[in-house]
C-alpha cells in the first residue's frame, strides 16, 4: 500500500501486481485454514480494537520478515500467528480491555492470561502447527526473561513470537488507546532503539528500524530553522533524511511550499518535530 500511495503521489501508475499476490496468498490461507475465520469474526465483535490491531502487527511481522529473509513457510507461520496473537483476549472481559484508566494488578494478572487462552482456543478449536500457535503463547515474552506468562528468555522462544513482539510493540504505541494518544513515530523508534539487546530481539528492531520511514510524503514538519515544512519523497537509505518542501508566504500573503530540498545533502537542516494534527489539517486547507 505504501508503495502504491508513493506511486500515486509522484503522479505514476501503481503496479498492483505485488498487492495482489498478498491478497491471492491470503485467500489461500483462509481456504486452507476456514476454522480461523469464526474466532476472528467473534474477536471483532468482541473487541474491535484488538482486531484492527492483530490485522496491523500481522502486516508490520511480515514486512520485518521479508527483510530478515524468512523462507515462505515461515512467512505464512508467522503472519496466521500474528493475526491470531491477541486472540485470547475473547475470554477477557472487555470491561478490563477497554479501561480508561490505569489497570489493577489484579486487572493485570487476568489481562496477561490471554497469551495461555489463546494457546487453549487453537489447540482445540484449530489444526495449527505449534510454531504458529507458539507465537500467541510467547508475543508478550521478552528476551531477559522480565515478560509474561511463562517468563522465558531468547533462547526459548521462537524468531516468529520475536518478530511479532516488535510488531506488537510498535502497532501498540502509534496507535491512539483508551488512556493515551498514540506517540509520534520517532518517539516509538527511540523506544524500540533503547529496548533492543534486553527486552526485544536485537537484530529484529535493528532491520525493522532499518526499513522503516519515520516520516510519510504529506507529513508536516518543523525545521531548526523554525519554518515548517512538507515531506514530499522518503529516502529508503536515510528514512531521517526526507525531500521536503518549505513553506513560504508570498507579499500577497498566500502559503506555497518551496523547491524542493533533499535533507541528505542540506546537513546544516535539521527536523525539530512534527505538527500535530490539528494544525495540519488547517495547513491543508492551504493546499488547494
Ligand atoms: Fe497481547
Amino acid at each position: 500500500m505504501q508503495e502504491i500511495l508513493e506511486d500515486l503521489s509522484r503522479g505514476e501508475t501503481p503496479s498492483i501486481v505485488p498487492l495482489e499476490q498478498n491478497v491471492s496468498q491470503m485467500a489461500k490461507e483462509v481456504k486452507a485454514h476456514e476454522e480461523l475465520v469464526i474466532p476472528l469474526i467473534q474477536l471483532k465483535k468482541h473487541d474491535d480494537l484488538t482486531f484492527t490491531h492483530s490485522l496491523n502487527v500481522a502486516v508490520i511481522s511480515l514486512f520485518i520478515a521479508k527483510f530478515l529473509g524468512l523462507k515462505d513457510e515461515e512467512l505464512i507461520h508467522l503472519g496466521l500467528g500474528a493475526l491470531l496473537h491477541d486472540l485470547g483476549k475473547l475470554l477477557i472481559p472487555p470491561e478490563i480491555l477497554n479501561k480508561p484508566s490505569k489497570l489493577s494488578e489484579k486487572d493485570y494478572e487476568i489481562i496477561q492470561k490471554h497469551t495461555i487462552f489463546a494457546k487453549n482456543i487453537l489447540d482445540e478449536k484449530t489444526r495449527l502447527p505449534e510454531r504458529v500457535k507458539e507465537i500467541p503463547l510467547q508475543h508478550h515474552e521478552r528476551i531477559d526473561g522480565s515478560g509474561y506468562i511463562l517468563r522465558l528468555t531468547k533462547e526459548e522462544t521462537s524468531v516468529l513470537s520475536r518478530i511479532t513482539a516488535v510488531a506488537d510493540v510498535y502497532e501498540a504505541l502509534t496507535s491512539d488507546r483508551p488512556y493515551r494518544k498514540a506517540l509520534p513515530i520517532p518517539e516509538v523508534i527511540e523506544y524500540l532503539m533503547g529496548s533492543a539487546g534486553h527486552k526485544l530481539d536485537d537484530e529484529v528492531v535493528t532491520t525493522f528500524i532499518r526499513h522503516l520511514s519515520p516520516y510519510q510524503v504529506g507529513d508536516l514538519i518543523k525545521l531548526s530553522t523554525g519554518e515548517e515544512a512538507m515531506v514530499s519523497k522518503i529516502n529508503p537509505v536515510l528514512p531521517f533524511r526526507p525531500v521536503i518542501r518549505i513553506k513560504k508566504q508570498d507579499e500577497q500573503g498566500n502559503v506555497y511550499f518551496s523547491e524542493e530540498i533533499d535533507l541528505s545533502y542540506s546537513l546544516t537542516l535539521t527536523i525539530i518535530g512534527e505538527i500535530d494534527m490539528k494544525s495540519q489539517i488547517d495547513l491543508e486547507r492551504t493546499i488547494l
